[in-house]
């Protein structure tokens, strides 16, 4: 794909199609009046005549409109002009790509980049608008046989900007939207795999091969019996129990000469049945996604190599099946992590935690600027918050906050949550050093603070993304979340924001 931002008028633009936007009340967005201008008030009487709508999310395709070089004008509600805001934004681009998607269209040239939207920059709308249209033309169809549509054949996707002065800032904008969405498509698509096929040596495969041919990034990939030597005791517990190999995949991206790194950790259970404390059937299925925290730190890590970012960046993927069998772990069996803290497996489905800490306590080897796990880790953490924010925790606030306000640019939120001796004192055994479970409250916090007990020394977030990985119901998929907020924690701690 190629991008481009232009001052120059949608009515002049040789384009397959510009997207203009409407406000209620009559109200036409920047590119909109232009295009009315020039085709002598054409728009504005659609919009008198109740021919096109205002209302956020809605869109008309006209072809032919006089005085206008381009062959489409795609025209999409924006709702109220006082109201206008970036979901708005958001759901208007994706409202003209879902309307021209089947089109042959090849060319496009959004126009709503010129329309304030709560002080948001060139930057952010550029970036936004390409983010929005990689979600919304995402499909995934591996599985599926039979014929599959086409693609819509677009090969440039432009930004009407204001001043001249804005476009390299635009630019920038757009190229970052397109490394992100190259990894959110990633993250969604390893997500949407069903666990027969994304097993751990899948995603191992993935890995290795996103580092074939870039000079920047190494893909390592540990065995069982290599894990065993380093006495990774509490991750090798959860894979007792099946034929499946358990893979823990190291990524190293090079960016920025010998600075310490960023380690973000993915909880890779490619299927949670619960083990013997066996899940319950209904939906069992979407544990398929129980890997999602792989996919979102392995899709960052795409981004950060299609962006080629001046950082380094590490990721650590414990990726394991946790089954039930006769040589599965046993409620009340006691294992002995990498740290060597020795865990009563109280409950052999919260195995998460079990293959993290080991993961956790290999990544000290890096001395990370900062580590983050990222997990589908706790059904507590849906409770707590939804599906709208994924659960930040950390022990040092200045970090949390940091992750908190990147969610934010990115559009891609989060919340904080609390650790503390008072919920880690939940986690007490009779029998060992700690359980893996704290009981019935508190239950995405408990976690949390038992990850808290091997990251010692080290500045330490967990992202609990139980609710926010995947959607459920008739629109069942991965989210490509948190990706995005992931990136963004990057991109600034780099310098790469304008
Ligand atoms: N992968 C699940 C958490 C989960 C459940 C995420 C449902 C999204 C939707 C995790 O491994 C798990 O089973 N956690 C248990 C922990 C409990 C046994 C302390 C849970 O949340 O029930
Ligand atoms: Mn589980
Ligand atoms: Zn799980």
């Amino acid at each position: 794909m190629e991008y481009f931002t232009t001052t120059s008028k949608a009515s002049k633009r040789a384009a397959d199609c510009v997207i203009v936007g409407v406000y209620a009340r009559n109200k036409l967005g920047a590119g909109a009046a232009d295009i009315d201008t020039s085709s002598k008030g054409h728009l504005s009487a659609l919009l008198k005549s109740g021919d096109i709508s205002s209302a956020p999310g809605r869109c008309r395709i006209l072809t032919g409109v006089p005085g206008v070089r381009a062959r489409r004008v795609a025209v999409v509600g924006l709702g109220k002009f006082s109201k206008m805001n970036s979901t708005i934004y958001k759901k208007a681009v994706a409202a003209a790509i879902t309307a021209l998607d089947g089109s042959k269209t090849k060319k496009i040239l959004n126009t709503l980049t010129l329309e304030p939207v709560d002080g948001t920059s060139p930057y952010y709308l550029a970036r936004h608008s390409v983010e929005a249209m990689g979600d919304t033309l995402y499909r995934f169809t591996e599985m599926k046989s039979g014929r599959k549509k086409k693609p819509m054949p677009l090969s440039s996707y432009g930004h009407s900007i204001a001043k001249r002065g804005d476009a390299a800032k635009a630019a920038r904008g757009a190229q970052h939207g397109d490394g992100i969405a190259k990894g959110v498509s990633l993250a969604k698509d390893l997500g949407n795999l069903p666990a027969n096929v994304c097993t751990p040596s899948y995603l191992a495969r993935v890995a290795k091969k996103l580092a074939a041919g870039n000079g920047k990034l190494t893909t390592k990939v540990l065995n069982e019996a290599e894990m065993k030597r380093l006495g990774m005791g509490s991750l090798l517990s959860v894979t007792a129990g099946t034929a499946e190999p358990a893979k823990l995949i190291v990524m190293q991206y090079k960016g920025a000469g010998s600075d310490k790194p960023v380690v973000l950790v993915g909880k890779g259970v490619t299927f949670d049945t619960g083990g013997i404390s066996l899940k319950p059937g209904p939906a069992m299925d979407e544990m398929k996604f129980d890997m999602c925290g792989a996919a979102g730190v392995i899709g960052t890590m795409a981004a950060v190599a299609t962006m080629k970012l001046p950082i380094n960046v590490n990721v650590v993927v414990p990726a394991v099946e946790n089954m039930p069998s006769s040589t599965a772990t046993k409620p009340g069996d006691i294992v002995k992590s990498m740290s060597g803290q020795t865990i009563e497996v109280l409950n052999t489905d919260a195995e998460g935690r079990l293959i993290l800490c080991d993961a956790l306590t290999y990544s000290r080897r890096f001395k990370p600027a900062a580590i983050i796990d990222v997990a589908t880790l706790t059904g507590a953490c849906v409770v707590a918050l939804g599906a709208h924010r994924t659960a930040i925790m950390s022990n040092n606030d200045a970090l949390r906050e940091e992750i908190f306000a990147a969610g934010d640019a990115a559009e891609d939120r989060g919340w904080p949550m609390p650790l503390g001796d008072e919920y880690a004192a939940q986690l007490k055994s009779n029998f060992a050093d700690m359980a893996n479970i704290g009981g019935p409250g508190g239950g995405a916090v408990t976690a949390g603070c038992f990850l808290g007990k091997f990251t010692d020394g080290m500045d330490w977030a967990h992202l609990d993304i139980a609710g926010t990985a995947w959607k459920s119901g008739a629109r069942k998929g991965g989210s490509g979340r948190p990706v995005p907020m992931l990136t963004q924690v990057l991109l600034a701690r780099c310098g790469a924001l304008p």
